[in-house]
């Protein structure tokens, strides 16, 4: 079972309660870094019960029923500052009677932190364990335990030692009900680490200490006066976050950029006794690299997208001097062609207009579709009135799928309007498109209610030049093939292979 499902099967504690303490392990982190130490979060259960069970009333501290309850593990945090006492995972499991357990039952009991030294099982000399009891409103809902060895701990210096008197007054804010803020703003995963940088203001928003990395961060906003001993000033006057915790007494994420390069995330905690914000903690970090590359990978969606844009434009003004040359000439088969030329390239240009909106590998064919249609719907010059119909969606294709298959349609639709009602009075013309969506195929299909491909027609000799691109698009682009027949009409069937090994180069 997860932490998080233990935690929620925890029936003796109130909705609000299982917030805060699924708030406190979602924000330890920081506090196993600032102790060097392991953490593991116990709660009571009643012996003889699994975890979660029914528990009427819910276990108390210094209750009468204190002597059935065992301390079940429901979560547990290793320092990224230090080595770790534990290898195994002891979520789910309960706390040593003969050990820590002991130490945990009377923090419960007192709702005082308690340190004791306990027998430990990897280690031939005992190891401490500081029991902080979790207060939220008026009850203690679980001990957090902080373990380490003094043997195998960080040697103290400066750092360690301020490190350390931070988490205990974190433990205390802890114990007083204080820590964690209820902020409803989940930390993210940018949010600065102890090891990042760590800089610790007193009540009088004065700096005491900076770790080195602070320092570097501060450096890279262009802030190198000295720091300890001073305010933090030059950073105030982009952001206000120092102030903003000094008076709201919550904590504040936030990220400031300066001018020309720098951006620093920083996490400010107020360290609060009685109510009174008596100092904070700043973690701050130098995310400049993460947001070039953020900004980096911007960038280039940005350029894929103005690349499809110009290369739309450019098949528009193609288009365009293909019109004007047109009308430049008389009447004619020249013109006919260059009307045609014009068109195809239409065909092609609609793909890109897609491109240009959401570029990516792969386009959403059915918003081609309706462009291809309104193509179509050009070309008709005489008086039928033609309907087209669209059914089924080819889904996503790829863009070098897309690009042939538009032209395809195109030119079946056009020759669906220019030529099914050659001869008939009949005043209105059906042309149904249809899509069956793979994979591993993509069948598409063009049926007309006109009068048919004349007798003998060859899809394979014909020297029109529309259904000879069809075809030359169909099996060589697209490794399809190409079928055409009439029933009640023409009918031209596609079938397009979309697995990706399928298609032909
Ligand atoms: N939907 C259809 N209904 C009836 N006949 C068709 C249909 N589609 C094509 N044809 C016939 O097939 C012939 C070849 O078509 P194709 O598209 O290759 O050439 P085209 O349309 O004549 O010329 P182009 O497409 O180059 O303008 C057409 O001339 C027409 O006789
Ligand atoms: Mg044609």
């Amino acid at each position: 079972m997860t932490s998080a499902e233990l935690v929620r099967r925890l029936e003796q504690l109130s909705e609000a309660a299982r917030v805060h303490l699924e708030s406190l392990m979602g924000s330890w982190g920081m506090l196993a870094d600032l102790s060097f130490s392991d953490l593991v979060c116990y709660v009571p259960v009643v012996a003889g019960r699994p975890a979660g069970g029914p528990q009427p009333g819910g276990p108390q501290p210094g209750g009468a029923g204190d002597q059935q309850l065992v301390f079940v593990a429901v979560g547990q945090m290793r320092p990224t500052t230090s080595q770790t006492l534990f290898a195994v995972d002891l979520v789910g499991q309960a706390a040593d009677e003969a050990g820590e357990g002991v130490l945990v039952r009377e923090a419960w009991g007192s709702g005082q932190i308690v340190v004791g030294d306990c027998p430990y099982s990897g280690e031939t000399a005992p190891v401490r364990c500081q029991c902080i009891p979790v207060r939220f409103e008026d009850s203690i809902i679980a001990v957090l335990v902080r373990v380490w060895s003094p043997r195998t701990g960080r040697r103290t210096g400066g750092l360690e030692r301020v490190y350390r008197r931070i988490f205990e007054r974190l433990a205390s804010m802890v114990a007083a009900g204080l820590f964690p803020f209820h902020t409803g703003v989940a930390a993210v995963t940018d949010t600065p680490r102890v090891g990042d940088g760590v800089i610790v203001l007193d009540e009088n928003r004065r700096v005491t200490f900076a770790s080195p990395n602070a320092v570097n961060a501060l450096h890279r906003m262009g802030i190198v006066s000295q720091i300890v001993g001073s305010g933090l000033e030059p950073l105030e006057a982009e952001t206000h976050a120092v102030s903003r915790v000094f008076t709201g007494r919550l904590p504040v994420i936030e990220e400031i950029e300066r001018r020309p390069e720098g951006v620093v995330a920083v996490h400010c905690i107020p360290l609060v006794e009685a109510d009174v914000v008596v100092g904070a903690v700043l973690l701050l970090r130098d995310v400049t690299d993460l947001r070039r590359r953020d900004r980096l990978l911007l960038s280039k969606d940005a350029a894929i997208r103005e690349v499809h844009h110009r290369v739309k434009n450019n098949l528009q003004t193609i288009s365009s001097l293909l019109r004007l040359q047109s009308r430049r000439m008389g009447a004619g088969p020249g013109q006919d062609a260059l009307v045609e030329a014009e068109r195809r390239v239409r065909a092609i240009a609609v793909v890109h207009e897609v491109l240009a909106r959401e570029p990516s590998a792969q386009v959403p064919f059915g918003e081609i579709v309706p462009s291809l249609v309104a193509l179509a719907g050009d070309a008709v010059v005489d008086a039928t009135k033609v309907a087209i119909r669209v059914s089924g969606d080819a889904g996503d294709l790829n863009a070098d799928v897309a690009t042939p298959l538009s032209l395809i349609i195109a030119e079946l639709l056009q020759n669906a309007v220019e030529h099914a009602h050659v001869g008939v009075d009949s005043a209105s013309l059906l042309v149904d498109l249809s899509f069956r969506p793979g994979p591993p195929k993509l069948e598409v299909e063009v049926r007309d209610d006109g009068i048919g491909f004349p007798p003998g027609f060859d899809v394979d000799r014909t020297s029109g030049l529309g259904l000879s691109i069809v075809r030359d698009l169909v099996r060589s682009q697209l490794g399809g093939s190409i079928s055409v027949a009439n029933d009640d009409g023409a009918v031209v069937r596609l079938v397009i292979p979309t697995a990706p090994d399928q298609a032909a180069g």
